[in-house]
C-alpha cells in the first residue's frame, strides 16, 4: 500500500509511521529525515536545503521531488511505502501522481492527523530538535496552514482522505490509523 501522512509539525506523523512499518512491512519515507541526513552529510542538496529548514520554510519543490523520486524508484518501495511529510505542496502532489501513474501505481489513502496548535506547541517544547525553537516552529505551522493544508481538499476530492483526531496516546491514535488503513484496503479491493 502507498499511504501518505499529512499533519502539522508535531502531529505525530513520524510516531505513527514507526508503528505502521511493523504492520504494513513497507519502508517509511520521511522527507524531513532524508533532508536532515543530507544536511549532516553536507551534500549539495543538504547545503541547499539547510537555510530554508533552519528558518522553518519549505525547501524548493524541485529539490524534494528529485530526492523522493530516487527513493521511490528503489526496489524496497516496489510493494508500497509510507510517505511522511511528502507531498507538502500542490505541485509536489501532482508530480507524485504523475510519477506513480507512469508506473501504473497510485496513492491508496491519505491520513490527516488533526492536532490543535496548543498541543503541537506542548509537544515541541518537550522535544528539542534543531528546528523546535518557538519562533521557527510557529513558521513551520504557518507553512503547513498556507502550503500543505490545501492538499486536504485535493485528496478529499479524490475520495482518498481520512481525517483522524490526533489527540490521545500514541496507541489510541494508532488504533484510529489502523481503522483508516482497513478502509483504504477495502476500497482498493473494490477497485
Ligand atoms: P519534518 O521532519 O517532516 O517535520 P514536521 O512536519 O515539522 O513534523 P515533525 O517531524 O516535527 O512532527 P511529526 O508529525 O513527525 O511528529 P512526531 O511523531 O515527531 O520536516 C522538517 C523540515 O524539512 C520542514 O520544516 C521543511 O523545511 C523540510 N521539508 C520536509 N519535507 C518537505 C517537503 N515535502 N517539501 C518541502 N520541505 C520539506 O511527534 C512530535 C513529538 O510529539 C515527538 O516528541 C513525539 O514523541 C511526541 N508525540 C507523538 N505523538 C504523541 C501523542 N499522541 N501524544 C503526545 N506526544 C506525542
Ligand atoms: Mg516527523
Amino acid at each position: 500500500m502507498r499511504i501518505i501522512l499529512i499533519g502539522p509539525p508535531g502531529a505525530g506523523k513520524g510516531t505513527q509511521c514507526q508503528r505502521l512499518v511493523e504492520l504494513l512491512k513497507v519502508p517509511h519515507l520521511s522527507t524531513g529525515e532524508m533532508l536532515r541526513a543530507a544536511v549532516r552529510a553536507a551534500t549539495p542538496e543538504g547545503l541547499r536545503a539547510a537555510v530554508a529548514m533552519e528558518q522553518g520554510h519549505l525547501v524548493p519543490d524541485d529539490l524534494i521531488v528529485g530526492m523522493v523520486t530516487r527513493r521511490l524508484e528503489s526496489n524496497d518501495c516496489r510493494n508500497g511505502c509510507l510517505l511522511d511529510g511528502f507531498p507538502r505542496t500542490l505541485p509536489q502532489a501532482e508530480t507524485l501522481d504523475d510519477l506513480l501513474e507512469r508506473r501504473a501505481m497510485s496513492v491508496d489513502g491519505v491520513i490527516e492527523l488533526a492536532v490543535p496548535r496548543d498541543e503541537l506547541i506542548r509537544r515541541m517544547l518537550a522535544r528539542k530538535r534543531d528546528d523546535d525553537d518557538p519562533a521557527i516552529f510557529s513558521r513551520r505551522i504557518s507553512s503547513f496552514e498556507e502550503q500543505t493544508a490545501p492538499l486536504l481538499e485535493y485528496y478529499g476530492r479524490l475520495g482518498k482522505l481520512a481525517c483522524i483526531d490526533g489527540l490521545g496516546t500514541a496507541d489510541e491514535i494508532f488504533e484510529r490509523v489502523k481503522a483508516a488503513i482497513e478502509r483504504f484496503a477495502r476500497a482498493r479491493r473494490g477497485r
